[in-house]
């Protein structure tokens, strides 16, 4: 599937009826816009409109992914101020991108918990529970991102009473625990089990070679929810190995300096570049590469939607194309990336340090398979 193609206007009205969904009336009568495309060069300064239900200023980023899987929005607490709580039968992880604040959590039964966050920030919103931010500055507009399930449960239900005000606990997610909210960072793997990470620009990485460039790794789940995430970091002169899965996975630059390139099967690449507070959300197969081209490491988060996995559960853009997987390895890779990606290391007069990695792949790699005949 590919998001660009088009066909005939005759085509296209015989499904005109179609083409909206519930989700998206929703958000119009929030009177916020969606932002429809796959890349926002910074969510620290998108513009954003007066979202007088919840009590800040929003906006909506989505991409063909609202009719099957999550989405994303922008929202602006105002000096001094605070959101109107919010209870949804949906999930949603944040990341604070400036200021800093508080929340409130609480359920129909337990106690009100209330932690405090700054920018760098990462937590859940437990499914269901009511929830309330709070800026904690007199002076300056507190602004966060956050990654919700909402399309598919507007969409199912097509219901905003039923989605936003069902008396529903869900007790085995959240219970009012008292240290729900705290810092408590249990290894698991990859995992770190957790519910709030104070600082994820800072937060130290476990080193994951699968991926390419060594890069360092680690994933979350938050509030015993079904929503993965992960931040990956790459090391100056590296960048990580082109793939490509489904929808919804909304990679957000932390630090660093780089740029992405994405590309339908068969066609150039285009650019996309990063500063820290950039969003890519690469459309559903679309293959992308991510890539540090700057003087210092470069560290990205992705809050995601699921993915195909094969039957090992390992997802399909963890492996080899050479055996059936959506990853491209580095020898198989066009000359096109390889180019500019030195010339963009060249502009700050750096040199790739990707041989050594290169040919470490050599060692593992898969054969070529043979060509159908
Ligand atoms: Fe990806």
């Amino acid at each position: 599937m590919t998001f660009s193609t088009l066909v005939s206007d005759e085509l296209a009205k015989k499904f005109a009826t179609e083409k909206g969904t519930p989700y998206e009336r929703w958000v119009q009568a929030e009177g916020l816009d969606i932002i429809s495309g796959h890349y926002v060069p910074n969510l620290r300064t998108v513009d954003l409109k007066p979202w007088a239900r919840r009590g800040g200023k929003g906006v909506f980023i989505n991409h063909e992914a609202s009719r099957t899987s999550n989405d994303c929005y922008v929202c602006e607490i105002p000096p001094g101020g605070k959101l109107e709580p919010q209870r949804q039968l949906f999930e949603e992880m944040v990341l604070v991108l400036e200021g800093r604040g508080s929340t409130s959590v609480w359920n129909d039964k337990g106690q009100k918990l209330t932690f405090e966050w700054k920018a760098g920030a990462i937590f859940a919103i437990p499914l269901n529970a009511y929830h309330q931010h709070f800026n904690g500055s007199g002076a300056a507009p507190a602004r966060y991102v956050g990654v919700t399930f909402g399309p598919q449960l507007l969409n199912m239900f097509d219901d905003v009473d039923f989605v936003f005000n069902t008396p529903r606990d869900f007790p085995a997610r959240f219970s009012g625990e008292p240290d729900y909210f705290s810092n408590k960072g249990e290894q698991d793997g990859f995992l770190l089990r957790t519910n709030f990470v104070p600082d994820a620009v800072n937060l130290p990485l476990i080193s994951a070679k699968e991926r390419g460039a060594g890069g360092g790794h680690i994933r979350f789940n938050m509030a015993k929810g079904a929503m993965a995430s992960h931040i990956s970091q790459f090391p100056v002169g590296t960048y990580k190995k082109g793939h490509r899965h489904g929808p919804g996975a909304h990679v957000i630059v932390l630090s660093g300096e780089g740029y992405s390139l994405m590309w339908e099967q068969g066609q150039e690449p285009k650019r996309y570049d990063w500063e820290p507070g950039t969003l890519i959300v690469p459309p559903n197969n679309t293959f992308h590469q991510h890539f540090n081209s700057g003087p210092t490491p470069a560290r990205y988060l992705a809050f995601k939607h699921s993915s195909p996995r094969n039957a090992q559960g390992v997802p399909l853009s963890w492996i080899s194309s050479r055996l059936g997987g959506n990853q491209i390895d580095y020898a198989d890779e066009s000359d096109i990336v390889r180019n500019l990606y030195r010339e963009a290391m060249a502009r700050h007069g750096l040199e790739p340090k990707m041989d050594a990695i290169i040919a470490a792949e050599l060692e593992t790699l898969p054969p070529k398979p043979a060509m159908a005949g």
